[in-house]
């Protein structure tokens, strides 16, 4: 267990820790349950479907819950573990071979909206001709995930795989997409979550198997989205200041600039979280729709897991980042 210790680079008091980008979320969460809805709709030229509020309950014993995930020895460890492997990579004053590896670790811990969000979407729209009852709660839990993964995928604006490529085009650091810079722990997350996504797809609509598969999913969604709203909200302070050193004329080229920090930047603010009350607001409407319990412990022990697991994947990338460095 790492003891947390004030780092150097991160001492100034105007900057924020992940934990504290939790506390903010977690104290304001009944506020943003309330405005939280699926956006309203065009359908003709004087036609429009208002937008749908979304429908969460136990709102303060999930705020418990929260809590008590944020502040538990497994997510101070794993936040911490993110925070030096950043720490590391903003320290370093170019591109070493352990950037490109970093880079390949960081992609391949983001994937999570493809591996369980879109295979969730995908398996409730195919399982959906063979639904008979309560449709059109069905068609609010993939109103609801489809807000999870839309940023992600971009309608309209490049998705993750364009926003990541400007910003390690501007490092220098392209050769991340080789194979040799692959962090075995990152891979190993990331067949977690293709595996999460996929379980019990074959297993009857009906089964308890199958119901249980899907809401765990969401859940590993919910704590993903949660858990990147405090990532990318800490890397995001750091982020423009870092490109501008290893290029110092991004300062007066404001279009590559945006580019570049675009993907940080697109995952910054209220975006992630929104994404992961999306999730809850999916993960519960399901359960209704499913008749099952929607048990706010389970909800904890797949948010340890996943916070467990995501930060030994950055625990990894920071040993990388280290060994390089020595
Ligand atoms: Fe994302
Ligand atoms: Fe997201």
């Amino acid at each position: 267990m790492i003891s947390p210790s004030p780092q150097k680079y991160f001492s100034t008091p105007e900057y924020k820790s992940m934990q504290a980008f939790g506390e903010v979320f977690i104290d304001t969460l009944p506020k943003h349950v309330r405005n939280l809805k699926i956006p309203g709709r065009v359908i003709s030229d004087d036609n429009r479907r208002q937008p749908v509020l979304a429908q969460i309950t136990q709102v303060s014993e999930l705020q418990n819950a929260m809590h008590d995930v944020l502040d538990h020895p497994i997510t101070q460890e794993a936040q911490l573990n993110s925070e030096y492997a950043f720490q590391a990579l903003l320290q370093k004053p170019s591109v070493d071979p352990s950037v490109l590896s970093f880079f390949n670790g960081w992609n391949e811990t983001h994937k999570t909206t493809s591996l369980v969000s879109a295979k969730i979407i995908m398996r409730l729209s195919a399982d959906a001709i063979s639904t008979t009852e309560k449709l059109i709660c069905y068609h609010h839990v993939l109103a609801h995930m489809h807000e999870v993964a839309r940023d992600d995928f971009g309608l309209g604006h490049p998705g993750h795989d364009g926003m990541y490529s400007y910003m390690t085009t501007a490092f220098g650091a392209t050769a991340w997409v080789e194979d040799q810079y692959k962090i075995h722990e990152c891979n190993e997350f990331s067949e977690f979550l293709y595996n999460t996504g996929v379980a019990e797809h074959k297993s009857a609509l009906d089964s308890p198997e199958h119901k249980q598969s899907i809401l765990d999913a969401m859940m590993v969604s919910i704590a993903s989205e949660l858990w990147n709203g405090r990532e990318y909200n800490f890397i995001a302070q750091y982020i423009e200041e870092k490109l501008i050193s290893l290029n110092p004329s991004l300062k007066t080229n404001v279009k590559i600039l945006r580019n570049a920090k675009g993907y940080v930047m697109g995952h910054f603010g209220e975006v992630e979280n929104k994404h992961g009350l999306h999730a809850l607001a999916a993960a519960q409407a399901y359960a209704r729709v499913a008749n099952i319990d929607f048990k706010i412990g389970r909800l904890k022990g797949i948010m340890l897991n996943y916070n467990e697991r995501v930060g030994n994947a950055f625990a990894a990338m920071h040993r990388a980042l280290k060994a390089q460095a020595k």
